[in-house]
């Protein structure tokens, strides 16, 4: 077992260039729904500062490598927005994307991340995770899963084409 040392720090606007590879990374498993982030959406994160809810934290190996990124939203009236009522927004930590860069995939980081996500939902007094998944990410889906994460019956998205 390679033991993992990684250091978290704020994701800033220098790293744009690289959140557009991790991009790449995360939309590569996926055949049929697109997944990855809107140019939007990377900028929301990189300007995002802790008033609006919004996350992005860098991990760094010790060579100061950036290795991966976590995206979480914890601000409870954007996720009453987006989800309304199917879970108490108060208790929860969205974990909007998480992305580990090819070349440190099955090392642990992943994991690593999400003791970092973990304990800074707690910090925040939150007391669950949530996030969606691809059902095409198969590897992605069942890795959640090893984490202790389920399925929650009450919601499928369901679309009509016109
Ligand atoms: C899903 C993802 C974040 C997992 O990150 P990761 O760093 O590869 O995850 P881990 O290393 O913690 O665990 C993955 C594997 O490595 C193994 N592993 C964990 N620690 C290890 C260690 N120290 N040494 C060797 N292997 C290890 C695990 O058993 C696991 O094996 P498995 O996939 O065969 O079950 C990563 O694959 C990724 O970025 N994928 C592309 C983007 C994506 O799909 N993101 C999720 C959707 S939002």
């Amino acid at each position: 077992m390679v033991e993992f040392n990684i250091t978290m720090r704020s994701l800033t606007s220098d790293d744009q260039r690289a959140l557009t590879e991790f991009n790449k990374l995360l939309s590569a498993q996926n055949t049929v729904e697109r997944q990855e982030l809107s140019a939007k959406e990377i900028e929301m994160f990189l300007k995002a500062d802790e008033d609006a809810g919004l996350t992005g934290m860098a991990f760094e190996d010790e060579d100061r490598n950036l290795v991966g990124i976590a995206l979480v939203v914890s601000d409870p009236a954007r996720l009453k927005e987006w989800f309304e009522d199917t879970f108490n927004a108060d208790d929860t930590l969205y974990l909007y994307a998480i992305v580990v860069s090819e070349g440190a995939q099955r090392k642990g980081v992943g994991k690593e991340i999400m003791k970092k996500v973990y304990s800074t939902a707690r910090m925040l007094g939150k007391t669950q995770i949530l996030l969606d998944v691809n059902n095409r990410n198969e590897r992605a889906y069942k890795w959640y899963k090893r984490e202790g994460f389920e399925e929650l019956a009450s919601q499928v998205y369901m679309v009509r084409r016109l």
